[in-house]
């Protein structure tokens, strides 16, 4: 008989399974074509990686570092290894300071949880990450608001409103202050101490955002965003989950892409979608960096990732240092713009001609048609070539158009 809570349990499933919506463990085989993997770049099965990571772990003797971590960070985990790639990962994005988190949910619940103060103000796209919710639940922040997708009027008007009751705060302090000040004449330290308490801080203003959007491949109207956050004194927080290895140079994300990198508050980079690994870095500012050491909990509560991970996020960096990605993320790129054209199609929006990614012509390999060995070519005879992407692992928008894609002749 089972007991009271594994009934409640199962009564839950079915009303889950009742509205389809029960969610399955299931082994994809090894023949399928990966049209829904996050798999960007097909790392997580090129021979060049696994020779790296090999590679890799067969510098360092043997226990030096140990396979496991051993403990948190904070404790026995932490490894010259570990700082070293994390100057890397910072040089290679831009930034001041990176810090390795196990996971990309563990990073936005560390940074969300902790970093907006009491009383402070973030702002959300509504189809941010899951993460981000579970960072805000527990965070100190005063108002937590999701503003329509990609939507910078509405993300405007939000902010208007957050500055505006700033300044309605702020006049009705110093109007108390006056108030207290001729009251208390008598006593003048006493008024000033009441009066230093009560000084105005204005609200400090987080904004999360993705680069990429994972659900439609849309992307986020950083520059806008940033001219607008740059007016009200905000903080961008950009979460490049699906930008990492595959936007901007030699895959260091969109922020990187559009010039906005310093700019940007803090960025989020996995490892575990394009670079084929596990964890993730929050890359920005110094003090930023030893806050999170110090509050995030998911950092200090948990045994740190193992040095065989660190090896492997290490190799696909030197893979993105190296330009070796660079010919696939054109592919995947191209293949992208045309998912979006068929995706306004779809919507009755106006198909316009889909520029090629202007980075093309300055790519030999591609303009002469020596396509990575992973893609095949097939000539269809009337001025155009058609691309099988059959092999190549495509991203959740690129599965939306399981079928070949024709590309310009030019190609
Ligand atoms: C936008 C975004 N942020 C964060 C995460 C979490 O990253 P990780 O898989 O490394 O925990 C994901 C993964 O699904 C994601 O899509």
């Amino acid at each position: 008989m089972p007991s009271q809570i594994e009934q409640q349990l199962q009564t839950q499933l079915e009303s889950r399974k009742a509205r389809s919506l029960l969610r399955r463990l299931v082994v994809i085989p090894e023949t399928s074509a990966d049209f829904s993997s996050n798999d960007f770049l097909g790392l997580a099965r090129n021979p060049r990686l696994n020779t790296r990571f090999l590679k890799e772990l067969h510098s360092f003797p043997a226990h030096a570092p140990p396979l496991g971590s051993t403990g948190s960070r904070l404790l026995d985990g932490n490894s010259r290894y570990a700082e070293d790639l994390e100057d890397l990962i910072a040089e290679f994005h831009h930034a001041e300071a990176a810090l390795i988190f196990n996971s990309g949910f563990d990073a936005n619940v560390g940074f969300f949880s902790s970093v907006p103060q009491p009383g402070d103000v973030i702002l959300y796209d509504e189809y941010i990450h899951a993460s981000v919710h579970d960072g805000m639940k527990v965070s100190r922040a005063g108002v937590k608001k999701a503003f329509l997708h990609n939507s910078i009027e509405h993300l405007g008007e939000l902010l208007q409103t957050v500055r505006r009751e700033d300044q309605q705060r702020k006049a009705a302090i110093e109007a108390s202050a006056v108030i207290l000040g001729d009251k208390g004449s008598n006593n003048n330290n006493n008024n000033n101490n009441y009066n230093k308490d009560m000084a105005f801080k204005p609200r400090n203003i987080f904004v999360a955002v993705e680069s990429v959007y994972s659900m439609d491949g849309d992307t986020a109207p950083l520059k806008e965003i940033v001219d607008l956050l740059e007016h009200f004194d905000a903080h961008l927080i950009v979460d490049e989950a699906h930008a990492t290895g595959v936007f901007g140079d030699q895959g260091r994300g969109l922020v990187n892409e559009l010039g906005l990198e310093s700019r940007v508050f803090a960025r989020l980079h996995t490892f575990s979608k394009a670079l084929a690994s596990n964890g993730a870095a929050m890359v920005g500012p110094k003090v930023l960096k030893e806050y999170l050491i110090n509050y995030a909990r998911p950092l200090i509560y948990s045994t740190f990732t193992s040095f065989s991970n660190l090896a492997s996020v290490k190799s696909a960096y030197q893979m993105l240092m190296a330009g070796e990605t660079v010919e696939v993320d054109l592919l995947i790129r191209i293949v992208e713009e045309w998912v979006q054209r068929d995706l306004r199609g779809a919507r009755g929006e106006p198909m316009e001609e889909v520029p090629l990614p202007a980075m093309l012509d300055a790519t030999p390999a591609i303009a002469n048609k020596e396509l990575p060995s992973s893609v095949s070519e097939s000539s269809s005879g009337s001025g155009s070539s058609t691309l099988s992407v059959s092999t190549l692992s495509a991203s959740s928008t690129t599965a939306l158009v399981a079928k070949k894609c024709t590309i310009p002749s030019k190609l």
